[in-house]
């Protein structure tokens, strides 16, 4: 069924109450709504959940300042984090209930043995119709072509710099041209559209925004700059960064950088995700913004995450989570889970009363 308006999903909720459209399962349940043979997950603010990000592990072979200490953190044991099979058997139900697009983050998704595995058996469940990846491209060399063969359509790329010295500093690890490569062997795969991510920070890379913009001139990529969420980055970076507060650019400012290049929006697409786009004068790409912070998107929001160590978590900035794991072993159903969690999805986040997430970081979240 096609996208629906915040007055249809009202008048849909309403009718639900009155039991007029439950057809299956439980007659009162709060977040599955069965319309016309139809079945969707909605929370009660309305908002419909279409999209899955799927964390598959929390390691990752970068250190990236804002994202992680120097040392990493404590790994999980294999058996905490759930099997392929276990994932796509979560998918599986998922698309039964109105998922459709599935994007694998991590940690970094490729250190993870054998990805492709997990994106070939996403590949054949019937309703999955977008299968993405969030990676740092450090490994895309070697995995773009058995990705692609196993049905990956396309990649956001992280890449808060391109300059090599400031690469290094930034990820405390890991060279730039392992990147430019990973990104070569994703458009000979036809991995399209490539989406470059940039986590602006002032003091850091604000120099470079208009040389990353650029980019889009010669290249049918988006490169989009990312506010600076604070997920478990508010220790000190390390000698040479500004605290992290004074790092944070709000995106009004982000594109005061940008000036004079001359911007032009691009007109946004249903379920087009977080970021505003624009395109410069003549360029293939697309530049885009994108604000969780100053002006978040929460309204619209159609996401739920899975962690690799196998919750399910309604909201990026909210700790709460329900764990499906010990039901997926013991054979347990999982939907009333399920429920319970698209139940707990907020109206939208609280970081404006400084409440900011503690449990998790954002490399265990995947952003
Ligand atoms: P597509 O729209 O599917 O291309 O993906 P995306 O842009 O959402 O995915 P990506 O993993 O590249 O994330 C880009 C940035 O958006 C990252 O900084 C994410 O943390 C952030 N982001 C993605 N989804 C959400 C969300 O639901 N809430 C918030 N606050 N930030 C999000
Ligand atoms: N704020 C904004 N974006 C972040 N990312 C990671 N940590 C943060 C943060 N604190 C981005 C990464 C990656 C995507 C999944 O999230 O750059 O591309
Ligand atoms: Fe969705 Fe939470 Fe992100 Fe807002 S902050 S867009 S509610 S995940």
């Amino acid at each position: 069924m096609g996208e629906i308006n915040r007055s249809q999903i009202s008048l849909l909720q309403f009718l639900k109450n009155f039991s007029f459209l439950c057809t299956w399962y439980n007659l009162y349940d709060e977040s599955i709504l069965h319309i016309n043979g139809h079945i969707m997950l909605t929370d009660t603010f309305g908002h419909t959940i279409t999209y899955l990000r799927i964390s598959v592990t929390d390691r990752c072979n970068l250190r990236c300042v804002y994202c992680m200490p120097e040392a990493g953190i404590e790994k999980r044991p294999h058996q905490a984090i759930l099997r392929y099979e276990e994932i796509a058997g979560l998918v599986r139900i998922f698309a039964g209930l109105g998922v459709k697009a599935v994007r694998i983050t991590g940690g970094e998704p490729l250190v993870r043995p054998d990805l492709y595995k997990l994106v070939e058996m996403i590949t054949k469940i019937d309703g999955i119709d977008d299968i993405s990846l969030t990676t740092n491209a450090l490994l895309l060399e070697g995995q773009a072509e058995e990705l692609a063969g196993a049905g990956l359509k396309r990649i956001n790329i992280s890449l808060d710099t391109i300059q090599e010295a400031k690469f290094a500093k930034i990820t405390r690890h890991g060279s730039l041209e392992n990147v430019w490569r990973g990104i070569e062997a994703a458009e000979k795969r036809h991995l399209a559209p490539i989406k470059l991510n940039v986590v602006a920070m002032r003091g850091i890379n604000d120099d470079e925004f208009v040389d990353l913009a650029r980019l889009t001139h010669q290249h049918p990529w988006s490169v989009r700059f990312i506010e600076l969420m604070p997920i478990g980055n508010q220790m000190h970076w390390g000698e040479g960064f500004p605290a992290p507060k004074e790092a944070f650019m709000p995106v009004s400012e982000i594109k005061t950088r940008l000036e004079p290049m001359e911007l032009t929006p691009v007109i946004r697409k249903n379920g087009s995700g977080p970021a505003r786009e624009y395109r410069l004068k003549g360029a293939l790409g697309t530049v885009g913004f994108i604000s969780p912070v100053s002006d978040h998107f929460c309204g619209s929001c159609n996401r739920m995450r899975l962690t690799a160590d196998g919750n399910l978590r309604p909201c990026l900035f909210s700790d709460e989570e329900i764990p499906l794991l010990p039901a997926v072993r013991n054979g347990e159903p999982v939907l009333p889970l399920i429920e319970q969690a698209v139940a707990l999805k907020p109206a939208g986040h609280n970081l404006d009363q400084d409440e900011t997430p503690a449990r998790r970081k954002m490399k265990e979240i995947g952003g």
